[in-house]
């Protein structure tokens, strides 16, 4: 059941598809009072011991969200570590899971704070603007207050299947032969691929939707001939639009206003990669519409698919900002510099980059009148993500387009993806990204991942082979790297043929992870669920934070620390272990409920099925393009009796609702499997039924 409360008057964020009727009064479970700041509000909620609070989307720490202080305030930070409060997203929610269970949205773009028991140990606490509209739902089971939460937000994005195959990325690959190399590099040692990205230098002076020529002579051309190999280029777009006379989307945007201005009525100058630049209206929707349609630049040129980046937005420095900090640094040329001084002096220089004091310095022209962009600031990745779906479905309707951003809001998750941000190569990093995964499909963003290996930071071949293997999992999976790090592409390591044979396993699994994937964005379900959300009423089960329920007959139990040969895993029932190196070298052995310890060489991927569950795979292939979805061979652990919804379509058109996209399968104990359609046929099975 849902139920709103509204308090003061929020700017329509649009994160919500359904209208409902606000109440009156305070909001259930919380005591709502006036916090001490006469200009916010304070909810707080008495937690029991045994309480769990799940949500929170993109951030950092545990899927259990307690003991920590959280603020949902996009932010460009790349060092994630335990102290941070805010990433790249906001994601207002929280889920409590205990002697009462409930979900609440606090929707505002403005900054709200959660304090999980940081403060108190026993109390939670939210503090947000004035205005805010609170949806609260209660259900009996979690993944019911779930679901009705993704109806509340309307449908996830849907990728294109071929965004499902293996990516490369990397901070840059600078030319047209560049590129070249690393697509020889994966077929000649036969590892699959389907995707390369473009980072920023492909670009004239960092120049959105313009091309280095020199580079990119003939990029039309170039496009084209990676087709032929079935790879799809990817270009990144960034939000700053550089100040360059003579150049288009510059001269265009000033002359129709379509930039935010500052106070005097001028377009805002911030910098970024492109040097000063101004930053589009995401906020006005003429000014959306238009920087949409620039997309089509590049979709003309046979792009399908980009990334949407430094969108939060990131600002490098502001004139004012700069000017202040130079003179500041100026002003103690020649002094004998005590210790505090010198602190203040980092901290003046460091602070120029995204500094509160740009977000309050510019503006937006919105329906709802000019509003300063610190009181929407949440609001503009969103709304950069929405300017390119958008204009998609306009220019080319029937077809899907890649799209995923990094900043985020709860409703963007209709028009695009995310990736998790600039994360490091750290093991640490391994497991915040299964733990982050199940709290992002909680609000619809199904689409993800991170940057697989680490994007800052060197990182190490076990590390990557490890990464690889939970990625197998994730709908997104693209290595990229920053500038200036180790290359990290699979082929510069030493065992190759490993990597070859795991990731030839993710296209194995793509008609599996493809078919969960898009029965829980159509249903509104999480593609991946912790165990406690799944064994309500198992004590141990709800204390796994580093296991999750990938669809609906996997688990997965990711190896995430250097030099093991292995892990404890936690079954919450008994389950079908399978232990794979390749898709032709596997063993697969039931385990009995309870606790294990269960090896898994670097080169092997572990994974669970669930009883009277069934996993149906291909032959895997070198691209998306290859793989036969109609030839299957069928994984299973069937005590009775199993059945399996397939779904597989064209991958690239929209009709998700047909019915032909949905073929019935059962097993038997035997190993015998029957299916409603006769486009697909079941090769072998491999079926344990003890
Ligand atoms: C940002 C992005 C990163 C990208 C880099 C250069 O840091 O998050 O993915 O590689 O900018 O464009």
């Amino acid at each position: 059941m849902i139920k709103k409360f509204s308090f003061g008057k929020v700017f329509p964020t649009e994160a919500v598809v359904k209208e409902i009727k606000a109440q009156k009064g305070n909001i259930p479970f919380f005591m709502q009072q006036n916090s001490d700041n006469k200009d916010g509000l304070l909810f707080t909620y008495t937690m029991e011991k045994e309480d769990k609070v799940y949500g929170l989307g993109e951030q950092i720490r545990g899927i259990n969200k307690r003991g920590h202080l959280y603020i949902s305030d996009c932010a460009d930070d790349p060092v994630h570590s335990e102290e941070k409060n805010s990433l790249y997203g906001a994601h207002n929610f929280i889920l409590v899971d205990g002697k009462e269970r409930f979900l609440v949205f606090f929707d505002t773009p403005e900054k709200v704070i959660f304090d999980i028991g940081c403060t108190d140990i026993d109390v939670l606490s939210v503090e947000t603007s004035k205005d805010v509209d609170c949806y609260i739902i209660t259900g009996k089971k979690i993944l019911d207050i779930v679901k009705e939460f993704r109806g509340l937000i309307g449908r996830s994005y849907i990728a294109p299947r071929w965004a499902f195959g293996y990516q490369q990325c990397r901070w840059s690959y600078m030319n047209e032969d560049e590129i070249r190399e690393v697509v020889k590099n994966h077929r000649e040692n036969n590892i699959p691929l389907d995707a390369v990205y473009m980072d920023i230098d492909y670009m004239d002076s960092y120049k959105d939707f313009t091309l280095n020529e020199e580079a990119f002579p003939k990029f039309d051309k170039f496009v084209e001939e990676m087709k032929k190999e079935n790879i799809r280029l990817v270009p990144i777009i960034d939000a700053g639009v550089k100040i360059e006379k003579g150049y288009d989307v510059y001269e265009e945007g000033l002359e129709k206003g379509y930039f935010c201005n500052d106070k005097t009525g001028k377009p805002f100058v911030g910098a970024v990669w492109p040097g000063k630049v101004h930053f589009p209206d995401f906020l006005n929707k003429d000014a959306r519409d238009w920087f949409g349609k620039k997309y089509k630049f590049l979709l003309d040129k046979g792009i399908e698919g980009f990334w949407n980046d430094m969108n939060e937005p990131a600002i490098f420095y502001s004139e004012d900002g700069i000017n202040d900090a130079i003179e500041y640094v100026e002003s103690l040329k020649g002094q004998n510099i005590d210790i505090y001084t010198f602190f203040a002096m980092k901290d003046k220089v460091l602070g120029v980059a995204n500094s509160p004091k740009d977000y309050a310095s510019f503006y937006h022209n919105t329906e709802e009148g000019v509003i300063c962009h610190d009181k929407l600031h949440n609001l503009y990745g969103y709304n950069m993500t929405r300017a390119a779906g958008e204009a998609f479905e306009e220019m080319v309707p029937d077809k899907r387009i890649l799209m995923f951003s990094r900043a985020s809001y709860i409703g963007s998750h209709r028009n695009g993806g995310i990736w998790q941000g600039d994360n490091m190569s750290w093991w640490s990093h391994l497991l915040l990204t299964v733990k982050m995964l199940p709290s992002l499909n909680m609000c619809g963003f199904l689409y993800t991942g991170s940057d697989l290996g680490g994007f800052g930071a060197h990182a190490t071949e076990d590390l990557v082979m490890r990464w690889i293997e939970f990625a197998i999992f994730t709908p997104l999976m693209r290595n990229h790297a920053a500038l200036g790090t180790r290359k990290q592409e699979v082929y510069q390591f030493k065992n190759i043929e490993d990597f070859k044979n795991l990731i030839g396993i993710r296209y194995g699994l793509i008609s599996y992870i493809y078919s969960e994937y898009m029965k829980s964005v159509l249903n509104d379900e999480m593609y991946a669920k912790p165990l406690a959300f799944v064994y309500e009423n198992d004590v141990h089960a709800k204390e796994v934070e580093d296991q999750l329920i990938i669809g609906d007959s996997i688990m997965i139990a990711p190896i995430y620390t250097q030099n093991t040969k292995g892990r404890y895993v936690y079954l919450p029932e008994d389950m079908m272990a399978v232990k794979m190196r390749s898709l032709t070298e596997y063993d697969c052995k039931v385990l009995k409920k309870g606790h294990h310890y269960v090896d898994a060489e670097l080169n092997e991927l572990i994974f669970f099925i669930r009883p009277n569950h069934i996993v149906p795979m291909t032959y895997g292939g070198e691209s998306t393009e290859e793989v036969d979805y109609t030839t299957l061979k069928v994984f299973g652990f069937v005590k009775k009796e199993a059945g399996y919804t397939l779904y597989t379509d064209d991958g690239i058109s929209k009709n998700y609702q047909d019915k032909e996209n949905y073929i019935d399968m059962k097993a038997d104990k035997d190993g015998n499997v029957t299916v409603s359609n006769d486009r697909i046929k079941i090769k072998e099975s491999v079926i344990l039924n003890k």
